[in-house]
């Protein structure tokens, strides 16, 4: 496949538009269905106030923005719409608490704050993490979320098995065994594709679940956020590869004997890989015609990021 220069008509404006406003309502959703600490009992209230950090802080909310963006496409209404992107971002978040804690990644710092666990203590960490997750599938199970029982049946299972032990959880056990191993590219891409890969995929599908979308559309976008995924992880990996080698930033590389396509193919192969995975995404989309065209800008993006 020829890889297209994607960044010579890249324009970020309206894409920015976008992340920026439905971030905003995501956070408003949130907020909405996160308990308030305000007359709690002060067992919960430590609780609730930690669950709140973790989930309320600035992250990118690119899975919610999947989300929206993707059940836009079949005219879901939008509260609909942030209610599953909600319960996926509990969902992400619980996942970066767990990921902070000793035990796994052993990082104090997270969207630039410190983790979960310094804020608090790691047992606090560990229970507004299960708390997290457990409030994802009660948000998805409630009638605001969807009038239709099975619409909501499958937008839990189809969670469940995203995020669970065939998803999500098994990448981060295999992220773990991964350490100075000798991965083949094609097991590097297994293990990212479950890690990251999973829950991209899911917060375009739910966006179809939702508008109960003829089973080709519904495949097209899962197609799209599977490649999105791994270009996104890949990228990740290019990032935290360049901030390492800046000099004199004291910065250890986090990722450092852990296999990930910079270390098995180069940095400029890497990006490279990238890029061609960012123009497969978009193939992906041609059924969609105009109506895509963000998803189109948030794959560009993706590839081309600084944070
Ligand atoms: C970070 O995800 C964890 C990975 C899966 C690599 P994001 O980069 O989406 O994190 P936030 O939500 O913006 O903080
Ligand atoms: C984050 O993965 C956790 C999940 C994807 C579940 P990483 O450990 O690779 O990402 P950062 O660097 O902590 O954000
Ligand atoms: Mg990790
Ligand atoms: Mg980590």
């Amino acid at each position: 496949m020829t890889v297209i220069d994607i960044t010579a008509h890249h324009n970020t404006t309206n894409l920015d538009k976008v992340l920026k406003e439905i971030a905003e309502e995501l956070s408003d959703t949130m907020d909405m269905l996160l308990p308030s600490p305000d007359k709690a009992r002060s067992g919960e209230r430590r609780l609730f106030e930690a669950m709140r950090y973790a989930a309320l802080s600035e992250g990118k909310r690119l899975r919610p923005f999947l989300v929206v963006s993707s059940a836009t496409l079949f005219g879901v209404g939008r509260s609909c719409a942030l209610q599953a992107a909600a319960s996926i971002e509990l969902i992400h978040a619980y996942s970066l608490v767990h990921d902070d804690l000793p035990a796994m990644d052993d990082d104090d710092t997270r969207r630039g704050q410190p983790s979960c666990h310094k804020k608090f203590d790691e047992a606090t960490a560990i229970l507004a993490g299960d708390a997290l997750l457990t409030l994802a599938f009660e948000i998805l199970s409630d009638v605001t979320t969807h009038p239709d029982s099975q619409v909501r049946a499958e937008l839990i299972q189809t969670l469940a098995k995203s995020s669970g032990c065939k998803g999500m959880v098994a990448g981060q056990m295999m992220d773990l065994l991964s350490d100075n191993q000798d991965f083949s590219l094609e097991e590097i891409a297994h293990l990212q594709r479950m890690k990251t890969g999973a829950l991209f995929a899911t917060s375009c599908e739910a966006g179809a679940i939702l508008g109960k979308a003829a089973r080709p559309l519904r495949n097209a976008l899962r197609g799209y956020a599977q490649d999105i995924g791994l270009a996104f992880q890949i990228t990740d990996d290019l990032l935290d590869f360049k901030k390492s080698n800046v000099k004199g930033s004291g910065r250890q590389n986090k990722s450092e004997g852990k296999p990930t396509f910079v270390t098995a193919m180069g940095e400029e192969k890497a990006s490279t890989h990238a890029r061609m995975l960012c123009e497969q995404a978009i193939a992906h989309l041609e059924v969609f015609d105009k109506k895509a065209e963000v998803l189109r800008e948030l794959a560009r993006y993706i590839v081309e990021r600084q944070r």
